[in-house]
């Protein structure tokens, strides 16, 4: 039998199923969003019944019981459906096949390949079938799965996690959901849903309409797409809100195909996509970076300021975590022979970038909802965040004002990367318009003022200064008073809305 590795048992067992029971108020929503399209002759079906929430949210709002199928793999599931007049059976849905149908809805397992023991067990067979879409987690191969299971204009409705917005991985991933199904509704359901589960995932609900067969020629798709106005309501408080929901938008499926990467986005007005669909520069345009040494142990290969004692054969190290923006001083401290370290453990002390060692910089957190930029002085070493470089002055004290702007923050959690990971190769993406030199005078000015202030005390509030250089990225990108309200609401609580 397959060892269940150590990173594997850390997560706890309901975690290791995949299981967050859904909330019923949410089923029923669910049920009540494909009930328009059941007919006396649908065959309907929950891929992953579990606890059979929905199947008792369709049957309380009246459908016929016999016209339901539920699917588990856990056999203890499926022995108490028969009770409910459902057709139940024990089955491995990703892996056996069935007859198609007119209606999927569920909430899939939710497991990372890191975390699933199944999906180590079955690598082969799921490479086989869902490969070209990358195994990365269980819930993307249960949509793809039961989109293939679908009749001609069939309807899937799941609530998913949303990780597959923006990430990368992703990409095959949305690119067969624009290819293969009309986008009828995306909902992003309250953060807190899951949370009774002990469980911090975000989630959409996201409610498709599979494409007729004769349409996945290419250019039919995009004249579909350009006429097919998707339903997007941004993230909701809480289940009441399911039925009158504060922001809707309607957006054609074609503006998905515009974006980088395909990516997909909820909630974002016209012109700030416009800027992401058509940048006139990019950040990576005038700075460059990347991460730095990963020690493999950094109880090893650390120190504390107390244990180094000013020792000039150990300098700052710059790591993640700290998320302090424009200045603090690193905790940490490096050999700064990091060479010998890394030729007497080269499997384990890893070296990268070295070009920028010890170079004037930006350092950035590497994990949080929110993310800051801080100036890393000159004689320091760094690690595996994000960390910047440029050729003059100027545009280090410009970029951390930038880094840190309100815009900026936005934009990189609201669009062009939804999680709480912080990276190099995204903060390049970020849209860049060139300052006037007016402009870039004062924030350099500014945040030349802040970084001092902090060296000095570093509690210093420096509030009122930043949303000054917050104002002038304003007017630079011409934000409308009305979208800059939403973007400071949407930083103000970046918890609840991202
Ligand atoms: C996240 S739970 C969702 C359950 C239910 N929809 C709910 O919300 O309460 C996932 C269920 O999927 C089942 N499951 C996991 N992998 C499966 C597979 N390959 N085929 C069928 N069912 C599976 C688990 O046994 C579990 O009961």
């Amino acid at each position: 039998m397959p060892r269940i590795s150590k990173q594997s048992r850390k997560f706890s067992l309901k975690r290791q199923k995949g299981v967050y029971k859904t909330p019923y108020a949410t089923a029923c929503h669910m049920a009540e969003l494909v009930h328009p399209f059941i007919t006396e002759k649908s065959k309907i079906l929950d891929p992953s019944v579990g606890d059979a929430v929905f199947i008792q949210a369709l049957i309380d709002r009246g459908v016929n019981p016999s016209q339901i199928t539920a699917h588990d793999i856990d056999v203890e599931k499926i022995q108490k459906l028969h009770l409910m007049g459902v057709h139940a059976k024990c089955t491995d849905t990703l892996l056996n096949d069935y007859p198609l149908k007119d209606i999927i809805l569920g909430n899939p397992p939710y497991k990372s390949r890191r975390e699933s023991y199944y999906m180590k067990k079955h690598r082969k067979e799921l490479e086989k079938k869902y490969g070209f879409i990358g195994l990365y987690n269980l819930y993307s191969l249960f949509v793809v799965n039961a989109i293939q299971h679908l009749k001609n204009r069939g309807i899937l409705c799941f609530i998913i996690q949303d990780t597959f917005f923006t990430n990368r991985y992703y990409y095959r991933f949305r690119e067969f959901l624009l290819n293969s199904c009309k986008i009828v509704e995306i909902k992003l359901a309250p953060w807190r849903l899951f949370h009774r589960s002990d469980a911090d995932v975000r989630t959409a609900i996201i409610l498709l309409e599979k494409k007729h067969t004769s349409s996945f020629w290419e250019s039919k798709q995009l004249i579909e797409d350009r006429k097919h106005q998707m339903r997007l309501i941004d993230r909701l408080s809480n289940e009441k809100e399911y039925k009158n929901p504060p922001k809707i938008q309607l957006v054609p499926q074609i503006e998905y195909r515009k974006m980088p990467d395909l990516k997909f986005f909820v909630g974002v007005p016209k012109s700030i996509i416009r800027l992401i669909q058509n940048p006139p520069a990019r950040f990576g345009d005038i700075t460059k970076g990347g991460t730095g040494i990963s020690t493999g142990n950094d109880g090893k290969y650390l120190r504390l300021a107390e244990e180094v004692q000013n020792d000039s054969a150990w300098v700052g190290f710059y790591k993640s975590g700290q998320r302090t923006p424009y200045f603090y001083k690193t905790p940490f401290f490096i050999e700064k022979d990091y060479q010998k370290n890394a030729k007497n453990d080269p499997k384990n002390f890893l070296v990268r970038n070295e070009q920028f060692y010890f170079r004037e910089g930006i350092t950035c957190s590497s994990v949080g909802r929110k993310f800051s930029a801080a100036y890393m002085p000159p004689g320091n070493l760094f690690g595996v965040n994000a960390n910047f470089f440029f050729d003059n002055d100027e545009d280090i004290f410009y970029s951390l004002g930038f880094l840190n702007s309100k815009l900026v923050q936005y934009l990189t959690r609201k669009v062009i990367h939804r999680s709480n990971i912080i990276a190099t190769s995204f903060l390049k993406e970020i849209p860049f318009i060139y300052p006037s030199m007016d402009q870039k005078t004062e924030i350099v000015t500014i945040v030349k003022e802040i970084v001092l202030y902090l060296m000095k005390h570093q509690n210093y509030d420096f509030s009122s200064k930043a949303e000054k250089v917050d104002e002038i990225i304003f007017d630079l990108y011409k934000i409308s008073d009305k979208i800059k309200d939403e973007i400071l609401d949407f930083c103000s609580n970046i918890m609840d809305f991202s």
